[in-house]
């Protein structure tokens, strides 16, 4: 049996209270999904700065009433101390780990403002580390990124080897990692960073000047649109299913002591260019009876994009027994039936 299967097993056998944050948004909505599903009682913080209605609605609906229940939403802002602290408090249920999530993604939404990035992404985040420590939680699992790889040209990436960021957001999420590291040392909260490279799925906004590649793109080709590639399309990026993303949370969250105070890649160990991602889609979408026709249209590279991107997940592997489930055009083939859903809704 997984690692994953085995903790899954005991979280059934004893519940734990987990608070995640950014829990309206895409990565935070499908951990909510699984955590209910699981019959965990879940505390959720967001502001709906990127984050929506729609996708704590769509949870309730795949969950059982009483799954429904066990879930208790705050909203509010991580910028605002006080509201980390009643998302550690209400109820008077001690918060077992915490999945923070909550932050503004997008490289070139914090090139147009990164007073703003910075805001929700460091002070946020101080803020709800030192809530965390105050409330004594287990564990503090946060979601960083392979933007902190920077300008290192090593490929695979390995987590001890960065280079410079090449972006404020890219700042932000390094910045997260030596507060999480100075908590550690300095007050004893176990902490735990999970670079995500690429994560896509289910619930990933289509919508939007920041919106990621793969939601963007699918959502053209559904409506049959102009789609454009940045660069040549050889930029690489190791595409990471959301459910192998989830899978991670978990198994940091319930580590033992080797698997605590790390940071880890959270990827598949794949190079997938953006012009086999344009080919992918397409295949997925004509399993779906979709036919996308025209061509991509190249346009310039983009600042601040790094050109290849790809994981070394042995740490994760070793450390905590991540093993991903599931492969990109798997994931692809899943989330597809989604995005066709959701595009059709969005016009009704
Ligand atoms: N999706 C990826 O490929 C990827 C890659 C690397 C890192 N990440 C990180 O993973 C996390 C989740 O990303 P996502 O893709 O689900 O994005 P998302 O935008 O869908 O989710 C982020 C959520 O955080 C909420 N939020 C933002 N600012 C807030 C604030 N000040 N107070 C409370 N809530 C706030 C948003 O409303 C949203 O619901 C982020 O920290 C992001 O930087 C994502």
């Amino acid at each position: 049996m997984s690692r994953y299967d085995e903790v899954k097993k005991q979280l059934i056998q004893t519940p734990k209270t987990w608070l995640v944050t950014g829990v309206a948004g895409f990565i935070g909505s499908n951990l909510l999904e699984t955590l209910l599903l699981l019959n965990q009682k879940v505390i959720g913080l967001d502001n709906f700065a990127t984050g929506h209605q729609h996708n704590l609605d769509e949870v309730q609906s795949e969950v059982s009433p009483k799954q429904w229940h066990n879930f208790t939403f705050i909203k509010g802002d991580i910028r605002n101390f006080d509201d980390c602290q009643k998302a550690l408090t209400i109820d008077n249920t001690a918060v077992d780990y915490i999945l923070h999530q909550a932050a503004l993604g997008s490289v070139p939404r914090s090139i147009a403002d990164p007073i703003l990035t910075n805001s929700a992404n460091i002070t946020g985040f101080v803020n709800m580390l030192t809530a965390a420590k105050d409330a004594n939680v287990a564990t503090f699992v946060y979601a960083a990124s392979s933007s902190t790889y920077g300008d290192h040209p090593a490929l695979p990436k390995v987590e001890e080897n960065i280079g410079k960021p090449l972006s404020p957001y890219a700042v932000t999420k390094y910045v997260n990692e030596l507060y999480a590291d100075v908590f550690n040392k300095t007050y004893g909260l176990n902490t735990t960073g999970l670079r995500y490279f690429n994560v896509f799925g289910k619930r990933q906004d289509p919508d939007g000047a920041y919106a990621a590649v793969i939601p963007k793109w699918t959502a053209a080709m559904i409506e049959n649109q102009d789609l454009f590639i940045n660069g040549d399309g050889e930029t690489s990026r190791d595409f990471c299913f959301v459910e192998n993303a989830v899978q991670a949370n978990i198994l940091a969250a319930t580590a033992d002591e080797e698997g605590k105070n790390q940071v880890f890649n959270v990827a598949l160990g794949d190079r997938t260019t953006l012009n086999e991602l344009f080919s992918s889609l397409v295949s997925a979408l004509s399993i779906n009876e979709v036919s996308y026709s025209k061509q991509a249209i190249y346009q310039d590279f983009r600042v601040g994009d790094v050109r290849h991107s790809q994981a070394d997940i042995s740490k994760a592997k070793n450390l905590i027994g991540y093993q991903p489930e599931f492969r990109i055009q798997q994931g692809i083939n899943k989330a597809m039936p989604w995005y066709i859903d959701f595009i059709k809704k969005q016009k009704m």
